[in-house]
């Protein structure tokens, strides 16, 4: 990564920025930003800090987690951006925004969301992934809740987030992986 002006760098080859909240980052998200790096060679992981969401994590606490998690990955970076995506895209030299998409049902928001970073910034182009089916029903917030109600949600975000679930909630979390079809 070669730092340019103050708050800008330029990361040598082809890089994608996964924007996101990531509060917190699960196992779709993880193996989104794996076939990526089947594609780029960097990928930016970038952590929304939208307060009005009201985030569970703060983003400190989305940093570190998504940091240590990623500490074997040289080709991921984490970092965190205030407002606009497209104004943080401009720092550096990606061209391409990456997404998942789970559903038919997150398409509409996330074309209007393509569609107006595309007429913000002319040059920058959305990449939608499908999500891996043994993550289709994961989502941070379904995540969230399930953790707060004590339900497990092993298996489907990394142990580190299972453990900050709990310290957060201050509940045990169900030993049993998680509930499926036949249970
Ligand atoms: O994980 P999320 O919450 O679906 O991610 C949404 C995110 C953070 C990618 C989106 O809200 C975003 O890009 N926010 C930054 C503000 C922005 O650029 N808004 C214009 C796009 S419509």
């Amino acid at each position: 990564m070669v730092k340019k002006k103050k708050g800008e760098y330029k990361i040598v080859g082809k890089v994608a920025i996964y924007p996101g909240s990531f509060d917190p980052i699960t196992y779709g998200h993880i193996d989104v930003v794996e076939r990526a790096l089947e594609i780029f060679d960097k990928v930016i992981i970038a952590i929304a800090e939208n307060e009005e969401k009201r985030p569970l994590f703060s983003v400190e606490e989305r940093l570190q987690m998504v940091k240590t998690i990623f500490k074997d990955t040289p080709n991921v970076i984490v970092d965190s951006f205030k407002g606009l995506l497209v104004d943080y895209v401009a720092k550096t030299n990606a061209k391409v925004s990456l997404r998942g998409l789970r559903a038919t049902s997150d398409f509409e928001y996330e074309f209007h969301m393509a569609s107006m970073n595309r007429s913000l910034n002319t040059h920058l182009d959305t990449l939608f992934m499908m999500t891996s089916k043994d993550y289709f029903f994961v989502s941070s917030r379904t995540i969230k809740e399930v953790a707060r109600l004590g339900g497990g949600v092993e298996g489907l975000v990394p142990d580190l987030v299972v453990r900050r679930l709990k310290e957060k909630f201050k509940l045990p979390v169900a030993k049993k992986k998680h509930i499926g079809w036949d249970d």
